[in-house]
């Protein structure tokens, strides 16, 4: 529940350990207050009463880098939030309206002619929530240019550092962290996607170590194109500002009486170092975000790198015998089962099943996989079509393109316009048909290719697409899991080209990569679980050599120990595994469904990096821990150092179920825990329990 100042100009939103305040000038100025650790009522009052700014020249702006929400136009020369345009001006003017608190959410109105302007808040946990509402309650069009979600604005501190996780196709979520100079730091995505190259999320901090000091942190929740730009301005202040869209070239035409809201810009603070910070991150989309994040994931088979485009239907069911043996629960048929698709040339848009794979349907292999005791799956990418395909031949006005230009493929295919109603009902008709056709229990939905040519000849507005393509997209998801309740969707884009807050909201997993090589994915997984928690974090134990990427070889021991860190996924030729591998798989199997609710909901300490050679994570959960850890190569006088443990109460013991030892927690926490990894690729899983 917000609290509420007497003269109702000064708001806090606190959660167990942070507060969040602002205040309204007599001016009705909307300004920042306070971000950070908890506080009182009357500190925020204190603060509201301090001076705005010291005098300037002419050339500065009390303003700047204070408000809420800075909009264009006026005294301000940062960044704004908000850019519109009207036939008759552009800017905004607002004058500051109400306020209401609604439960934990607090709404503050503005309006500015025709402009009705809501900013959202809401605490949950120690994430705010930020969003923004925007109502043409005029009687002429009105074109939003820009509507960023949020600004969010920092204490004033010396030498900001910027972390944030960038990467490309099968190397993605790399962290890197650097200082934040003047100006301003621009990341996001011009691609229709979220992108491979970033994900929506930064943190700041001064002097932050893993586990220790100020870290604040913002994420987007949005599936399109987007960007967050991060300013140092002149006074050791920064702002960040975020939303929908890449650039400022216009976002929507809102009609009379239309409305957008935009995409939640979510942060939090925390004084508890990056793992801290983590932590709060992965309880907050536990509890808020992730759909039925309280039920465990499945160990999951997938069929792509065992049989890519050469499938059939005894094929897969002599696959999903031998992953059932090794304790598989859900069979996934990735690409290659639909229309034409024998390869990526053809096929994409005809969601019927290969007459010549599946002259039956999917329902008998669905059949044999049930009988077999696994949940079925299958892999769609819907908002895509090949040309050489049924559909673009009876549609070829139904994709994305500009008239008189050529139409760009990559991976063969074009992407289709979702902002049509004809294409949204065709995708719907079709899944639902297919998805009531036989008993699916799992949608793989994946996403291959950028934007290249947002043109839609036929619209008055074209440049909506970007932002209706994706709101088409969330629609879609919506109404085919109200539909279909027991079906479990996953986000997939190339591995993580779509993963961000938006679409987990409406996804049970996602591909976190298409990099399935082991120790790769450390890196991968490092920098993921930065934002987001591993019961969303699908990992995959593929063959060794690893045949999609690097040729890398690898124990299963290391594969399964590196996969176990998420939610585990098997992606092997279990047909090419000899008896003893299999059997060796199977113990992994079990061991994870042991060690699964802890990974899947327990709190995630990072022991050490990647980067330091050896590395380890640690889950946390009541009296149960589980450490999970790596060895990339071992050199001689340079011994494996002891690994301190975290999250485990001092004055307990704790037996280590692997040996039957006993350890003093107070041992674990100051001196570590010593493992007998050793060689090359090497790894080792070590779970405790409180005695
Ligand atoms: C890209 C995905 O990331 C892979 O896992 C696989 O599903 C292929 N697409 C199939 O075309």
């Amino acid at each position: 529940m917000p609290e509420i100042a007497d003269n109702g100009r000064t708001w806090i939103l606190s959660g167990p350990t942070s507060s969040y305040a602002l205040h309204l000038t007599e001016a009705d100025e909307l300004i920042h207050l306070h971000w950070g650790p908890g506080i009182a009522l009357a500190d925020a009052e204190a603060l509201a009463a301090l001076p705005l700014s010291e005098r300037g020249a002419s050339f500065e702006s009390p303003l700047d880098g204070r408000e809420e929400y800075p909009v264009e136009g006026g005294p301000r020369f940062v960044r704004p939030a908000l850019s519109v345009r009207t036939d008759e001006r552009r800017g905004t003017e607002w004058s500051y309206q109400d306020f209401e608190a609604d439960g934990d959410e607090l709404r503050l109105r503005f309006r500015d002619a025709g402009l009705a302007v809501t900013l959202h808040y809401r605490m949950r946990g120690d994430v705010v929530e930020r969003w923004t509402t925007l109502r043409n309650e005029g009687e002429r069009p009105l074109e939003l240019l820009r509507a960023d979600s949020a600004t969010w604005t920092l204490p004033e501190r010396d030498d900001w550092r910027l972390s944030q996780l960038h990467g490309r196709w099968a190397a993605e979520s790399r962290l890197t962290r650097s200082p934040l100079t003047y100006g301003e730091k621009v990341i996001g995505s011009r691609r229709g996607h979220t992108g491979h190259q970033h994900l929506p999320w930064v943190a700041l901090d001064t002097d932050a170590t893993e586990e220790r000091g100020e870290v604040y942190g913002c994420a987007l929740g949005w599936s399109g194109s987007w960007r967050i730009a991060v300013a140092q301005l002149p006074d050791a202040r920064v702002q960040i500002t975020g939303g929908a869209g890449y650039d400022d070239s216009g976002l929507l035409l809102l009609a009379a009486g239309e409305s957008f809201t935009t995409p939640v810009f979510a942060g939090l603070w925390s004084d508890a170092g990056f793992g801290g910070a983590s932590r709060t991150w992965h309880a907050y989309q536990r509890a808020y975000v992730v759909p039925d994040a309280e039920q465990d994931r499945p160990v999951l088979f997938n069929s792509w790198e065992a049989t890519y485009f050469d499938i059939s239907e005894e094929q897969q069911a002599t696959l999903a015998r031998r992953a059932a043996a090794i304790g598989v629960e859900l069979f996934v048929v990735d690409d290659g089962w639909f229309g034409a698709r024998t390869g990526d040339h053809a096929g994409l848009g005809d969601w019927g099943p290969n007459p010549d794979r599946f002259p039956n349907g999917l329902k008998p292999l669905a059949d044999t996989v049930h009988d077999l005791g696994m949940q079925f799956g299958i892999w769609v990418e819907p908002e895509m079509v090949n040309p050489d395909s049924d559909l673009y031949r009876a549609h070829p006005d139904w994709v994305q393109f500009q008239s008189g230009r050529k139409r760009t493929e990559f991976r063969n295919q074009l992407v289709l316009n979702l902002a049509r109603e004809d294409v949204q009902e065709y995708l719907w008709e079709h899944l639902h048909g297919l998805l009531s056709s036989a008993p699916v229990d799992y949608v793989k939905w994946d996403f291959n290719r950028c934007f290249t040519d947002a043109g839609w000849p036929d619209d008055p507005y074209p440049q909506r697409l970007w932002v209706d393509h994706v709101r088409a997209l969330y629609a879609l998801l919506d109404r085919l899991r109200a539909a279909h309740p027991q079906v479990a969707f996953e986000s997939c884009s190339g591995g993580g080209g779509r993963i961000d807050l938006g679409i987990i909201s409406r996804t049970d997993q996602v591909w976190t990569s298409d990099n399935t090589d082991p120790l790769d994915r450390l890196d991968i997984q490092h920098g993921f679980s930065q934002i987001h928690p591993a019961r969303v974090m699908a990992a995959w134990v593929t063959d060794s050599p690893n045949t999609q990427l690097n040729g890398r070889v690898s124990s299963l021991r290391f594969r399964f120990v590196s996969a176990m860190a998420g939610v585990l996924g098997v992606g092997g030729d279990l047909s090419e595994w000899s008896d003893e591998e299999l059997a060796e798989a199977r113990r992994w199997v079990d061991l994870y469904k042991e060690i699964r609710p802890l990974v899947q909901q327990g709190d995630l300490y990072r022991l050490r990096p990647p980067a330091a050679g050896s590395s380890a994570v640690q889950y946390v959960r009541g009296d149960e821990s589980v450490v999970l850890a790596w060895l990339q190569a071992q050199r001689f006088g340079e011994p494996v150092p002891a690994l301190r443990l975290r999250g485990l109460d001092p004055a307990a013991s704790y037996e280590c179920r692997e040996t039957g030892e006993v350890y003093r927690g107070a041992v674990l926490l100051h001196h570590g825990l010593r493992l007998g990894l050793r060689g090359d690729l090497d790894a080792t899983v070590i779970r405790l329990r409180r005695i």
